[in-house]
C-alpha cells in the first residue's frame, strides 16, 4: 500500500513496518512538522469486527493517564476503508534488532530495560488488558536507550515500551493467539488439549512469560532459553510438546563486576519463564530496584 496524500493533514514520509493487520508509516503533520506512527488498518481485509478489538483496547487506553511504556493512541480517522492509528513516532528501533547487545552492556541498562517493560505491562494488566503478542518486533526502544547499550549509562531520557495491541484482549476470556514461540507451558497445553480461549487471568500469565523470553534472550546474546538444536525443526505443536516437557535453560548473565547481581539477574529472567503462573509483577519491580541498589554500591 503507498501512503502518498491518504491523511490530508500530514505528509508520509517512509513505512516503518508491516506486520500482520496493517503497515505502519511516518508521517509529519503540515500544521506543527511534528513526527506521527500511523498504523493503516484496510477494514475490507478483516471486516471492522476483526480490527474493533484493537480499537476498543486503545481507546481505553486513551482514557487514562498514557503510561511511558505503552504505545498511546492519540487520534483515529476512518477514511476510504482504512482506519487510521495516529500514534506518537518513537525514533528509535524494535527490541529485536539490539537484543543481543544489551548481554555485553552493564547490568544499569539491562535492569532498565526490564523496569520499564514491566511497569508497561503492569500498567495494561491493571487495565484489565492482556497484550498477548509480547515479542521483539512489538517492542521499541529510543535512540537515547540505543545509546546508552554503548556506553553503559542510563538517563532519564531512556524510553521502551510496548507497542501493538493487534491482538490484546480484555474480555473474560482470551483468544488462543499469537507467535508460537514465546507462548508459555500453559498456553501450550491449552491449545494441545483442543480449547480456543484461556481466561483472562491466564493469559496474563503468559504475557509475563513471553517478557521473561524476551528478557532471557536480552540477558543472553539473542539465544532463546531452550536448546535451539532440538527445537528448531519442530512442527508447532512438537514445539509445545516439548516446552512442556523441558525446562527452560539456565540464563547466564555474567557481565556484571558484581556476580550477586549477575546471579540476582538470572534469577529474575528464570522465575519469570518457571514461576509465570505464580509471580506478581509489582514483586518483579521491587526484586529489580534491590539488585539497582546492590550494583551501586
Ligand atoms: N510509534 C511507532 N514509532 C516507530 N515505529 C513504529 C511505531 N509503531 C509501529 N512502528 C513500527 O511498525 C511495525 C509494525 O507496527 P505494529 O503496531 O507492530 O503492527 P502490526 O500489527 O502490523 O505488527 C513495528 O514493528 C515497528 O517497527
Ligand atoms: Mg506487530
Amino acid at each position: 500500500m503507498s501512503c502518498l496524500s491518504l491523511l490530508p493533514e500530514y505528509t508520509c514520509d517512509n513505512m516503518l513496518g508491516k506486520g500482520s493487520f496493517g503497515e505502519t508509516f511516518l508521517y509529519t503533520k503540515k500544521t506543527n512538522n511534528k513526527k506521527y506512527a500511523v498504523k493503516i488498518i484496510p477494514f475490507g481485509k478483516y471486516g471492522i469486527s476483526g480490527i474493533e478489538s484493537e480499537i476498543k483496547i486503545l481507546e481505553k487506553i486513551r482514557k487514562n493517564i498514557c503510561s511511558k511504556y505503552v504505545l498511546c493512541l492519540k487520534k483515529t480517522v476512518v477514511l476510504d476503508n482504512n482506519l487510521f492509528l495516529i500514534t506518537d513516532y518513537n525514533n528509535g528501533y524494535t527490541l529485536d534488532r539490539y537484543m543481543k547487545h544489551f548481554s555485553q552492556s552493564s547490568p544499569k541498562v539491562l535492569l532498565l530495560l526490564f523496569r520499564q517493560l514491566l511497569s508497561g505491562l503492569l500498567y495494561l494488566h491493571k487495565l484489565d488488558i492482556s497484550h498477548q503478542d509480547i515479542k521483539g518486533p512489538n517492542i521499541l526502544i529510543n535512540d537515547t536507550f540505543i545509546k546508552s547499550i554503548k556506553s553503559g549509562k542510563i538517563n532519564s531520557s531512556c524510553n521502551a515500551m510496548l507497542i501493538d495491541l493487534g491482538l490484546s484482549c480484555y474480555t473474560t476470556k482470551c483468544q488462543l493467539s499469537g507467535t508460537p514461540q514465546y507462548q508459555s507451558p500453559l498456553f501450550a497445553s491449552a491449545i494441545l488439549s483442543g480449547k480456543y480461549d484461556i481466561s483472562i487471568n491466564d493469559s496474563k500469565k503468559n504475557d509475563i512469560y513471553s517478557l521473561g523470553y524476551m528478557f532471557y534472550m536480552a540477558a543472553n546474546k539473542g539465544k532463546d532459553p531452550y536448546n535451539e538444536d532440538e527445537t528448531d525443526k519442530l512442527s508447532t505443536s512438537k514445539f509445545y510438546e516439548y516446552i512442556i516437557k523441558n525446562k527452560p535453560i539456565v540464563s547466564n548473565y555474567n557481565t556484571s563486576k558484581n556476580k550477586n547481581v549477575n546471579q540476582y539477574i538470572n534469577l529474575l529472567i528464570n522465575s519469570m519463564l518457571v514461576n509465570y503462573n505464580k509471580i506478581k509483577i509489582n514483586k518483579l519491580l521491587s526484586f529489580i530496584s534491590k539488585i539497582f541498589k546492590m550494583e551501586n554500591k
